[in-house]
């Protein structure tokens, strides 16, 4: 079809305003003039299209009067002379109200060249696309935010992992040179404290016995007498064996820090017990029979117990983890509390929490408590370990840990294990 572009002026439809209503009416957009009062003198095609959907804004939803012509958005409008705002269209016929399409609606006041309102225009144009476009780049933005920080928790614990690893191999190491040394102080003190003994009986024999000698010899015992004065012997007598039976208890708790150290280093290859299918929930049971007496002045213990599979694991290293947890979270608890002690299982894992409504954990430490020797106990009275080598024994069994904790309102440690292990370890 050929269009001329040559207008015959002879005809009155190609008058100007005609000519301009035609155009305004071929446009894709919605146009309408309104009265001042908001009474429309002229729509487009496009908007009469448009006045037949529902038209929805914020909470409001109806037909375009109620919605875009209402009193308070011409007031509005007569106010600031402008206006831009978006708009849902729905369906009249689409029951569930679901926009099909959104405009963009610029509304102006018409000045008569005085300043006075001679009229209100609107035009509303259809931005689906572009608002879709812009639906789902936010969409993809909020993926890429989650998955931003999924991989952050990944990599700290990767970091956390490879830390505790390189700690770990550390830890084995120092243990290693250490056990030596202390296994032969350790016996040599025994086999001290039995000579000293036998020292002792031989020199009180031989004052018994001289003590039945003639008294003009006896005198003769003065040098005896002076050095006994002068390294005060009686006092040496009752301390010595005092002495050596500190030094063992020492040397014993030594030992037991350097057992730790290689529990916390053992890479789940070594005879410390027996992979077995197990009730974790007996494990819990059993270890709450051992520190039930500790806890009981402390804290309300609660027992949420989902049902359990049995799971593939070391019951007896896990007991010690449940052991640490639980004792940490009687010390945590100042005066009375509370500990709950949860089981839930999944497809492939099972996680048992310990929560108690204690002092909480500093932000500032939290990254610290899994380190060997980190503790905020009195010295003495906490090595430190306790977290470290749940840690690895967890880590042993495929598993993780996890702390949340809000100071002065508690903490909570989930530990994950998976139901069964890699056929390496399990065969
Ligand atoms: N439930 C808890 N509430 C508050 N702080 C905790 C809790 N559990 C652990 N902590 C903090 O983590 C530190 C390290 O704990 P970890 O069990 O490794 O060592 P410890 O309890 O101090 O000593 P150990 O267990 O060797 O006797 C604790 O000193 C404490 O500061
Ligand atoms: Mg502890």
């Amino acid at each position: 079809m050929s269009v001329s572009n040559e207008i015959d002026k002879s005809k009155a439809l190609w008058s100007p305003e005609s000519l301009s209503l035609a155009a305004l009416d071929a446009l894709q957009d919605g146009v309408w003039v309104c009265e001042p009062d908001g009474a429309p003198l002229y729509r487009n095609s496009v908007a009469k299209a448009m006045e037949a959907r529902v038209w929805s804004r914020a909470r409001l939803v109806g037909s375009i009067e109620e919605v875009v012509f209402n009193d308070d958005n011409l007031n509005q409008l007569r106010e600031c002379g402008r206006q831009s705002s978006e708009y849902m269209l729905g369906s009249l016929d689409d029951a569930t109200g679901e926009a099909v399409a959104v405009v963009a609606l610029e509304m102006q006041v018409l000045s008569d060249g005085t300043g006075n309102c001679a009229g209100l225009s609107f035009h509303a144009r259809d931005v689906s696309r572009e608002w879709r476009r812009e639906q789902t780049l936010q969409d993809r933005n909020i993926e890429l935010v989650e998955a931003y920080s999924r991989l952050k928790q990944t990599q700290t614990q990767l970091l956390q992992a490879e830390k505790m690893a390189s700690i770990g191999q550390l830890a084995a190491g120092v243990a290693h040179e250490i056990n030596n040394p202390i296994g032969y102080v350790h016996s040599n003190l025994g086999t001290l404290t039995t000579y000293v003994r036998g020292v002792f009986s031989m020199i009180d024999t031989y004052e018994r016995l001289w003590l039945a000698l003639p008294a003009e010899l006896q005198s003769l015992s003065a040098p005896v007498e002076l050095i006994k004065q002068q390294i005060d012997y009686d006092f040496l007598v009752q301390d010595l064996p005092h002495l050596l039976g500190e030094s063992r208890e020492g040397i014993e708790r030594v030992k037991k820090i350097v057992l730790d150290l290689r529990d916390f280093s053992r890479d789940g290859r070594d005879d410390s017990g027996e992979w077995a299918l197990a009730d974790v929930r007996r494990c819990i049971e059993s270890t709450l029979n051992i520190v039930r007496s500790e806890l009981k002045y402390k804290a309300e213990i609660v027992l949420s117990f989902a049902e359990l599979p049995l799971i593939e694991c070391i019951p007896s290293q896990l007991n010690q983890v449940f052991l640490n947890l639980l004792i940490n979270a009687g010390h945590a608890i100042k005066e009375h509390g509370q500990i709950a002690i949860r089981t839930s299982a999944g497809s492939s894992e099972i996680c048992v929490s310990v929560a108690d409504d204690g002092v909480g954990i500093p932000k500032e430490n939290l990254a610290r408590i899994f380190d060997p020797f980190f503790t905020t106990k009195p010295v003495g009275s906490g090595t430190g370990l306790g977290l470290a080598l749940s840690y690895g024994i967890v880590n042993k069994h495929h598993g993780r840990i996890e702390v949340s904790s809000e100071p002065g309102l508690g903490t909570t440690f989930s530990v994950f294990l998976p139901l069964r292990q890699p056929a390496s370890i399990a065969a």
